[in-house]
C-alpha cells in the first residue's frame, strides 16, 4: 500500500523508540490490521494479550471500551487510544446507576455485563463476558436466571443456546442490528452455496437464518479451517477485507456495515498517538478495583 508507506514505516519506528506495541481488534483497516498491529484479535483475545504486554505503552487501535479493558488488566502500563471519540452504540446505551438500579429489581439474580461497556458499568457488574465467551460464562454461573447487558441480541441468542432464564437491556450494536432475515435469504438466492457466518450481536431472526454464529475470531478460524469456496461474514466491513487477503481461495461476498467508531481509528491518528503520547487512558482507582474483579472473573471461567 505505497499511499501509507510513510506513515507505515513512521509507526514501525516509534514503535521502537516509544516501547510500544499496537493491539488491534478484527474491524481494523487492513494497512492497520496488517501492517502496523503486534497482535490482532476478538475483544476477548485483546483483553488476555494485554494482560501479557511487557511493553511500556499499549496503542489500543480498537475503541474506548477496549483500551479501558486493557488499562484494567495491566494498569502499570501507559495505555493509548488515538482517537479518544471512537465509542460504541452499546457501551453508551447504558449506565452504572441503569447497573445498580436493575440490581435493585432482581434481587439475587447475577449480572452478567458485556465487555462492550464502560468500566463504571462493569464495576457495578458481578462478572462480564464477550461474544466469545457468553455461553460459557452464563452456563459457568449454574443458575436458571441471570441479567445480560447491555446487547439485547447477544443476551437473546445465548437465552436460546443455554436455556437460561435472562433478563435483557434495550442496547444494541448499531452494526449488526441493521442485518435483517430477508438480507440472509437474499444472499443464499443470489449466491448458490454459501456460507452464512454471523455475528451474535446480530438478531435472533438473522442468526437463525446462519451456518455459524461466533465472534470474530470464531468467524476468521471458521474460514481457516472448512476453507468454504464462498461465505459471508454477516458482521463489519473490515472482517472480510482482513481475512481475505490470507484466504485467495475463498470468494467473500460483502454486504458492508460500517463502524462508524471503530473507522475513527486511522494510520495518521496512530502515528500522532505515538509522536505525543496521546491519549492516555486512565480509569478512577475506586471504580478500576470492582471492574477489575468482573474482568478477572470472567479470565478465570
Ligand atoms: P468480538 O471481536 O469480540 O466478536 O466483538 C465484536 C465487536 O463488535 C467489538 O466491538
Ligand atoms: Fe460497538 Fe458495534 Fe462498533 Fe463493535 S461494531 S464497536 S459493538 S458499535
Amino acid at each position: 500500500w505505497p499511499a501509507f508507506a510513510g506513515d507505515i514505516d513512521a509507526i514501525l519506528a516509534l514503535k521502537r523508540e516509544r516501547d510500544a506495541v499496537i493491539l488491534a481488534h478484527n474491524y481494523q483497516t487492513p494497512e492497520i490490521f496488517h501492517c502496523v498491529a503486534d497482535i490482532v484479535g476478538d475483544s476477548l483475545a485483546l483483553a488476555r494479550e494485554a494482560m501479557k504486554v511487557d511493553a511500556g505503552t499499549i496503542v489500543l487501535a480498537g475503541v474506548h471500551f477496549m483500551a479501558e479493558t486493557a488499562k484494567l488488566l495491566n494498569p502499570a502500563k501507559r495505555v493509548l487510544i488515538p482517537d479518544l471519540g471512537a465509542g460504541c452504540s452499546l457501551a453508551a446505551s447504558i449506565t452504572a446507576a441503569d447497573v445498580r438500579l436493575l440490581r435493585q429489581r432482581y434481587p439475587g439474580v447475577p449480572i452478567v455485563t458485556y465487555v462492550n461497556t464502560s468500566a463504571a458499568v462493569k464495576a457495578e457488574s458481578d462478572i462480564c463476558c464477550t461474544s466469545g465467551n457468553a455461553k460459557k460464562i452464563v452456563e459457568s454461573l449454574g443458575v436458571p436466571k441471570v441479567i445480560m447487558l447491555p446487547d439485547e441480541y447477544l443476551a437473546q441468542n445465548i437465552a436460546a443456546e443455554t436455556g437460561v432464564e435472562i433478563v435483557t437491556w434495550a442496547g444494541h450494536c448499531e452494526v449488526h442490528e441493521r442485518f435483517t432475515a430477508q438480507d440472509i435469504r437474499q444472499l443464499r438466492a443470489g449466491h448458490p452455496g454459501i456460507v452464512v457466518l454471523a455475528h451474535p450481536e446480530c438478531p435472533p431472526e438473522v442468526v437463525g437464518e446462519s451456518d455459524f454464529t461466533g465472534s470474530t475470531a470464531a468467524m476468521i478460524d471458521y474460514v481457516g479451517l472448512k476453507r468454504p469456496a464462498r461465505v459471508v461474514l454477516v458482521t463489519e466491513c473490515s472482517m472480510s477485507d482482513n481475512v481475505a487477503v490470507q484466504h485467495p481461495g475463498t470468494e467473500f461476498i460483502r454486504p458492508c456495515n460500517l463502524c462508524p467508531h471503530m473507522k475513527q481509528i486511522t494510520l495518521p491518528k496512530i502515528r500522532h498517538a505515538l509522536e505525543t503520547m496521546q491519549h492516555e487512558v486512565t480509569i478512577d482507582p475506586a471504580v478500576a478495583e470492582p471492574a477489575r474483579r468482573a474482568v478477572e472473573r470472567m479470565l478465570e471461567v
